[in-house]
């Protein structure tokens, strides 16, 4: 009779060792090694299911066209570049809490009016997904739970059913005996989903794998996956309401586009027009310190309106509060126009504010911030139906910023009349409100604007 093997672990960090240590070399815990009788070891199921591979001329291999299919959820198939792929493997990261399981099921309702999808869950019972499918409103005899995470089973199971749509909820629960007796290390996490990505790769099914990342991404799960997987997802909070779904790798499409979604109480449901979505009351006159600037989010146009207060300085420095625009941008608009405007900024606290909560780093909002401050400053209104493009260069000049054409689109869907630029544009073309207001630098833009 084979003897039975086992290891020796770690109970505060899980470091394994061949012999019992009384200290852990790891973390440097005294007595914390524990013994840990092996099973028999299992052979890798993925051996068993895969054929050799046969060494072929280049010019004898037909190229198939990659047939999408959609999700269902049109925000989502933008992202992925038009759907899924078959035989593809899509990591989908984020925040706990963030939305991953319940736009996972309901990709996985939609996609089970055709095929079988195998919902895998490490982390929730059968009963709590079913109340959240509930909630969801979602049902469906082809929507199969699944609540395992050993690799062995799974792969089994796999095998038996042959789904066309998988989803691993999460992959940070997946372990294998194989790999060592402590479940989430880094080498079962990877092991796991090698196995499941081959898999789908010979069944030609899509696999979903659903990866908790923290809010400074250190963990180190995910990252390693992204070589193996086609596609990889990052769903992310974007201000207090919006949810932004975007692809930092994908084999099948641009990592450009961006998928808007809105959590309410019946799930995740698309942001179709968020054009306006970050534009507060807009009825009638507006206060001191309000300006509104067309950005960019991914491939999408979104009217953000930037808040400003400024109070004279409490103490001998004055300082700029600012979570939503960097705060160094904002001192250098307002050192800009405190040298070519001739009005003091540096004795003054500035606050700035982004309606809705959002973080804004592209340069088309320079020209809008400096009118928000200067608004402030002086207390002087900007009017509610003007918009201003550009952005600001150290000299006082204003330079023009990218794709006008579709920053005007949008402002004009959500009803702005004015458009201040800062040179003539073949791309205000389109543009159906009154004639361009155009200032090469801030001192025209100022006059233009307040008088
Ligand atoms: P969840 O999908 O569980 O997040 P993740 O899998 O990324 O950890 O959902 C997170 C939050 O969404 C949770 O706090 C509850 C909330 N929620 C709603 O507001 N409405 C809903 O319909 C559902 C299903 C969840
Ligand atoms: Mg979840």
């Amino acid at each position: 009779k084979a003897k039975s093997k086992s290891v020796f672990y770690c109970s505060s960090c899980g470091h394994e060792e061949p012999k019992w240590l009384g200290r852990c070399p790891g973390c440097g815990e005294w007595n914390s090694f524990k013994e840990k009788v092996l099973p028999t070891a299992a052979p890798t199921p993925s051996g068993l299911f895969e054929e050799a591979a046969v060494p072929q001329k280049i010019s004898s291999i037909i190229l198939e066209d990659v047939t999408r299919q959609s999700t269902g959820i049109p925000e989502a198939d933008q992202v992925l570049g038009g759907g899924l792929v078959e035989g593809s493997a899509v990591l989908l990261g984020g925040e706990p809490g963030i939305g991953k399981s319940t736009l996972m099921l309901q990709i996985a309702m939609m996609a089970s009016q055709d095929r079988e999808v195998l919902y895998i869950s490490g982390e929730e019972s059968p009963r709590q997904i079913k109340l959240r499918a509930n909630r969801l409103g979602i049902n469906s005899d082809k929507l199969i739970l699944y609540c395992e995470s050993r690799v062995e089973e799974i792969l089994r199971t796999l095998e038996e059913r042959k789904p066309g749509l998988v989803v691993m909820d999460s992959i940070q629960t997946i372990q294998s005996p194989s790999q060592g007796m402590v479940p989430g290390t880094v080498n079962q996490l990877k092991y796991g989903c090698f196995e499941l990505i081959n898999w789908v790769r010979k069944r030609g099914a899509v696999l979903f794998l659903i990866a908790h990342v923290t809010k400074d991404g250190a963990i180190a799960g995910p990252k390693v996956i992204e070589h193996m997987v086609d596609t990889v997802l990052y769903f992310d909070h974007s201000g207090s309401e919006l949810r932004v779904l975007r692809a930092t790798k994908n084999r099948f499409g641009s990592v450009d586009e961006v998928g808007l979604f809105q959590m309410g109480s019946e799930g995740l449901s698309q942001v179709s027009h968020p054009e306006g979505l970050f534009l507060e009351n807009r009825e009638g006159e507006l206060p001191p310190g309000i300006s509104v600037a067309p950005v960019f989010e991914g491939s999408r146009v979104l009217l953000v309106e930037i808040q400003s207060l400024t109070v004279p300085a409490k103490g001998a420095v004055s300082r700029i509060f600012s979570d939503r625009v960097e705060g160094s941008r904002v001192s250098r608009v307002a050192a800009i126009m405190e040298k070519h405007l001739g009005i003091k900024f540096s004795d003054q606290d500035i606050y700035i504010n982004v309606a809705g909560g959002m973080k804004i780093a592209e340069i088309g909002m320079e020209l809008p911030l400096a009118l928000a401050i200067y608004s402030a400053r002086t207390g002087i209104r900007i009017p509610s139906d003007l918009i201003a493009l550009g952005e600001m260069s150290l000299t006082g000049e204003i330079r023009p910023v990218p794709q006008i054409r579709r920053r005007l689109k949008a402002a004009e869907e959500m009803g702005f009349k004015r458009i201040l630029i800062p040179g003539k544009s073949d791309e205000t073309q389109e543009w159906t409100g009154s004639p361009p207001i155009i200032a090469k630098d801030i001192k025209e833009a100022i006059k233009q604007v307040f008088s």
